[in-house]
Order: C-alpha cells, then sequence, then structure tokens
C-alpha cells in the first residue's frame, strides 16, 4: 500500500462559462466538484494503474465533508483525520481563459495535527512508500514534511517528498528517499545564479536520498546516490499541465515499491507526467500517450 498525504486537501470546484463579464451577472454552464489537493491526484493515478492506496491528511467542516464523500464515490480509500475548520475549496472559472481562487485553508491545532500523527504512525506498519505533498494549511510548522518523512524513516518506509517554499527548504532533514521539486520550486529555494545540478547535489547532501527536477516539457534531471539523470520528452504534449507532476510523483512511488533502476523508473514516470497533460483534469492519464512517451523517451 501507498500512502499519500494531503494537509491541504481540497474541493475543486469548477465552473465553465462562455467568458467572464466581471461588472456583471455571469451564467454558468457546468459545475464540476471534486475531491483534490496533490495527494489526492497521486493517489488517483496509482489507483488508475491498479495499485493499493490510502488517502490521508485532514479535512474538515462541510467541505471536508463533500471531499471525503468524493473520495468515496470515487472508489478511492481515505482515513481524513478530521478537523474543526473547514476544508478549502478552489475555484477554477474556465471560458475563454481560466482564472484560479485558491482559498488559503483551516486553521489547524496542535491537538489535531497530533492526532494526525499518531494515526500517520499506525499506518507506518502496513505502507511500503508514502507520498507528501502539497501546501501546509495554516498552523502546520515549515518542518512537519521533515517530520513525516522522519519517521517514516524510521519504520523503513520511503518517503517522496513534492513541496515548495520552507517545507521544500526543510525536507532534506527528514532523509526522505526522494524530493520532487520542479525547476522553479527547486531555483527559488537556493540563492540566485545557484546552477541546478549544484542546488539538486546540495539537497542530496543535506540528507535526501535523490532529488528528482521536473522541468516540464523538457522532461527532467535525477540526482541520486546511483548517477545522475537526464529525461528527455519526445515530443511536447499539448494540454493541461496542473497535474503531472503529481502524476510523476505517483511513477517515482512505483519505481520506489518495485526497486525498478533508476533509468527505467525514470522513464516511466516522466512518460506517466506526460501522459496527465493529455488530459484535463489533474489525476488522470491518457493510456496511449503514456505508452508512446515511455517507448520513445530518451534517458542518459
Ligand atoms: N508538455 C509536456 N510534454 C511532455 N511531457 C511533459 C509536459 N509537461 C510535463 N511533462 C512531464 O511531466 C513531468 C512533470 O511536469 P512538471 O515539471 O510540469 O511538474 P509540476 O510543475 O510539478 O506540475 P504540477 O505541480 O502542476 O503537478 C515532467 O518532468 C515531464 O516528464
Ligand atoms: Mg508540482
Amino acid at each position: 500500500m501507498i500512502v499519500t498525504v494531503t494537509l491541504n486537501a481540497a474541493l475543486d470546484v469548477t465552473y465553465q462559462v462562455d467568458r467572464v463579464d466581471w461588472n456583471g451577472v455571469n451564467r454558468v454552464r457546468a459545475v464540476h466538484r471534486r475531491a483534490g489537493g496533490k495527494g489526492v491526484n497521486v493517489a488517483r493515478v496509482l489507483a488508475a494503474l491498479g495499485h493499493d492506496v490510502l488517502v490521508t491528511g485532514l479535512a474538515g467542516g462541510p467541505t471536508g465533508q463533500a471531499v471525503t464523500a468524493d473520495l468515496t464515490a470515487a472508489g478511492l480509500p481515505h482515513a481524513l483525520t478530521s478537523i474543526a475548520g473547514d476544508s478549502r475549496t478552489t475555484l477554477a472559472v474556465t471560458g475563454e481563459d481560466t482564472t484560479l481562487f485558491n482559498e488559503p485553508g483551516p486553521e489547524v491545532t496542535g491537538e489535531e495535527l497530533a492526532r494526525f500523527a499518531d494515526a500517520y504512525d499506525g499506518l507506518l506498519a502496513d505502507a511500503d512508500a508514502v507520498v507528501i505533498s502539497g501546501s501546509l494549511p495554516r498552523g502546520v510548522p515549515d518542518d512537519f514534511y521533515a517530520t513525516l518523512a522522519a519517521r517514516a524513516g524510521e519504520h523503513g518506509v520511503p518517503a517522496i517528498v513534492d513541496a515548495d517554499g520552507e517545507p521544500l527548504r526543510h525536507a532534506p532533514a527528514g532523509r526522505p528517499a526522494i524530493i520532487k521539486p520542479n525547476l522553479d520550486e527547486l531555483t527559488r529555494a537556493f540563492p540566485a545564479r545557484t546552477p541546478l545540478e549544484s542546488a539538486a547535489e546540495l539537497m542530496r547532501e543535506a540528507g535526501a536520498g535523490a532529488v528528482v527536477v521536473s522541468m516540464g516539457a523538457d522532461g527532467l534531471l535525477a540526482v541520486t546516490g546511483e548517477g545522475r539523470w537526464r529525461a528527455r520528452m519526445p515530443y511536447r504534449v499539448e494540454g493541461n499541465p496542473t497535474g503531472a507532476g503529481d502524476a510523476l510523483v505517483a511513477g517515482l512511488a512505483l519505481g520506489v515499491v518495485a526497486g525498478t533502476p533508476w533509468p527505467e523508473r525514470l522513464a516511466l514516470a516522466a512518460a506517466l507526467g506526460a501522459a496527465a497533460v493529455a488530459r484535463p483534469v489533474a489525476g488522470e492519464i491518457d493510456h496511449q500517450t503514456f505508452l508512446t512517451v515511455q517507448r520513445d523517451i530518451d534517458v542518459s
């Protein structure tokens, strides 16, 4: 079983409109509501590939109930810790363009976080890997992902962290198996003009087992204990890039659990990222794109 952690689980709402009149009344053509947050997207991809998953994290209030109801309806196993605050909604208004409104998320208390940590510890005995991703809700310390990764490590469970900002900077201290920033996230975590490979190597020296830097249609760079690789995509996939990183992370988790050699692991993971771009919603993959890209990708 792969456990995914989504501390800032969300209800992703999409309004489809013809166009937006900011000073008038807008007719919404269609509304879609579904459970979101990066760990939920990772779990959707893993489940689609037939792997056992468990969605964990925090959810509360009416929005949290809608999130858990949607996970149940989607057949995704979940064990979210309940909190008093209302989980956040992210709103995408899609017409000629897409405009996003992301709520900040609830304030989490120390007691709620301790309850989550206890539940998480209890799951580690049955976990093959944990995936820790996304933003932190208010009230959660910046080093919490490092703490979760360290606890997993104590149980011999590899952790994969996909974070930004301070949680990313702290992540290596928890000695996760893999940290997966994208290029912007890694660049922001280091002083200006730090070369990419040096930044990744510094994260390894600070404790990360491997650093996989995703670069959109330019593929990825992996700096690992067994060597460095670049994966180059055979072509640019057109579509919705949101969630490509989550599909990549799902592939890395599968590779860690199976013990796949790095070049194959990276080819599979990067192809899953590309396959996610070909689908309009995050958390889904296009199987034909996956097969084509995995066959033609260059990892060296
Ligand atoms: N347009 C594209 N064409 C082909 N492959 C892509 C494309 N965009 C992304 N990929 C693949 O998906 C991987 C992850 O994409 P990206 O670097 O955009 O992740 P990200 O910025 O973390 O995304 P998100 O956080 O929205 O999920 C890339 O390393 C690459 O292998
Ligand atoms: Mg990302």
